[in-house]
């Protein structure tokens, strides 16, 4: 007991190790610890490799009989690619499982923990449940939800503006942000955009070297995706084009540049969207970065499907009534409106003389500290404010999307 948060808190640390070569497993660590002192730790550390339990188990051997496990996450208590850990705890002679949360997946949900329990196993479950639930949340929601942990990101002016009133959007923010942009695309499974934003801006929605590539999602409902765009034409990432358009010719031609097409049904100009995420999620995508544009961020708002906000505010002000905000569509009501919780705001002015860190949990609790010489360099962002929020209920937020 005296130990169990302690234990809990390195387990979480190890788990975060497996990311991204993990998913789409949960991330999952775990601790053997006898008389208070860890005699095997291990981490889930790739799909389809050995699981943290197994891990600490063999590092263990002998020493496992009569320890206790600390996990971030019950134990499994079926056969996938590997053998339950539920049963190699049991052989090992385990005296007690400390678990911070169940298993969401309905192959297990609860069903571990029994057979632990069954085999005269002790077992105590919520260990810092929350912090161990936010790690976990892309695949909390796949597994719950039936579809990614989606995050919408959006570049715009102080004045809320995407574009300017000709409809020019290219680089709003600063090269400084972009960078942030590529870095953070490089942490999610897929990145999505409307098909008015691959014809407008042409984008190769890589992570232009800064890690691994997202796969590409265009929603293009009448198929109008021009063969040049350069995201048809970038090795570099998987496409994937969802339409509702039958046309053979240009699936072909799609299909010989390896692109993959997903046809869904739609209710007049609107595709399904939810089905649209089921359908992702099958094919192992399990966060998923929306950047847009307007149109398309409105569907997803209209949907609830968001799970948490990516904003990069330039500080310029473009005005004009043609120029896009970043949701459009018909709107929500002001008693519907998406709360945004738990911001963090990653101010990088380098003219200001102070930081302001908003709590949003708490409300608005603005603090004056000096800048850090970091900052006075200019920091991140290059002058740009970029905010981050939760828009679960609980104000959650997945704390590998640190920015
Ligand atoms: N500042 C930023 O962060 C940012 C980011 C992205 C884009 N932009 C700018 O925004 C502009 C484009 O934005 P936009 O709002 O006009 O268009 P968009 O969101 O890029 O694309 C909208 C189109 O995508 C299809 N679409 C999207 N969601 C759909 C759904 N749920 N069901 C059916 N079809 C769906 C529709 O295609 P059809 O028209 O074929 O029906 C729709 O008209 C460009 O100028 C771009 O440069 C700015």
């Amino acid at each position: 007991m005296k130990h169990d948060s302690f234990f809990i808190e390195r387990a979480i640390e190890l788990a975060r190790k497996g990311f991204p070569r993990a998913t789409p497993n949960p991330l999952v660590g775990c601790v053997l610890a006898k008389n208070g002192k860890a005699v095997a730790e291990g981490f889930h550390k790739t799909f389809g490799g050995h699981h943290a339990e197994i891990v600490a188990l063999r590092k263990a051997g002998k020493e496992a009989r009569g320890a206790t496990a600390f996990i971030n996450l019950e134990p499994c208590s079926y056969w996938g690619k590997t053998p339950p850990c539920v049963s190699a705890l049991i052989k090992a002679g385990i005296r007690s499982v400390v678990a911070a949360m169940p298993d969401p997946n309905p192959k297990v949900r609860g069903r571990g923990l029994k057979s632990l329990q069954k085999a005269g196993i002790s077992v105590r479950v919520g260990v810092l449940k929350e912090k161990a639930l936010e790690l976990n949340l892309p695949f909390w929601t796949q597994m719950t939800k039936n579809r990614p942990y989606i995050v919408l990101k959006t570049a715009m002016t102080l004045d809320g503006k995407t574009t300017d009133y000709q409809d020019k959007s290219q680089w709003i923010t600063s090269r400084q942000s972009r960078k942030i942009l590529w870095k953070t695309r490089s942490l999610f499974d897929a990145v999505l955009v409307g098909i008015k934003t691959v014809h407008k801006d042409n984008p190769e929605l890589t992570s232009h070297g800064y890690g691994r590539n997202p796969a590409r999602v265009v929603l293009d409902p009448r198929l109008t995706i021009n063969p040049n765009a350069r995201i048809l034409n970038t090795k570099a990432a998987r496409t994937i084009v969802v339409t509702s358009a039958k046309n053979d010719k240009k699936f072909e031609a799609l299909s010989r540049k390896d692109v993959e097409i997903l046809t869904v049904g739609a209710t007049g100009a609107s595709f399904d969207l939810k089905e649209i995420m089921r359908l992702l999620s099958i094919k192992s995508i399990q966060t998923l970065l929306v950047e847009g544009g307007s149109v398309t961020h409105g569907h997803f708002v209209q949907n609830s499907l968001a799970d948490a906000i990516l904003w990069f505010i330039a500080p310029k002000i473009l005005g004009g009534a043609a120029a896009k905000s970043p949701v459009e569509g018909k709107g929500l009501a002001l008693n519907n409106a998406l709360a945004v919780k738990n911001i963090t705001l990653l101010n990088q002015n380098p003219e200001q003389l102070f930081s302001l860190p908003l709590d949003g949990g708490q409300g608005l609790r603005p603090y004056l500290r000096p800048r850090s010489s970091a900052e006075r360099g200019g920091g991140q962002g290059g002058g740009d404010i970029i905010l981050r929020g939760s828009l679960r209920e609980d104000g959650l937020k997945w704390p590998l999307l640190e920015i």
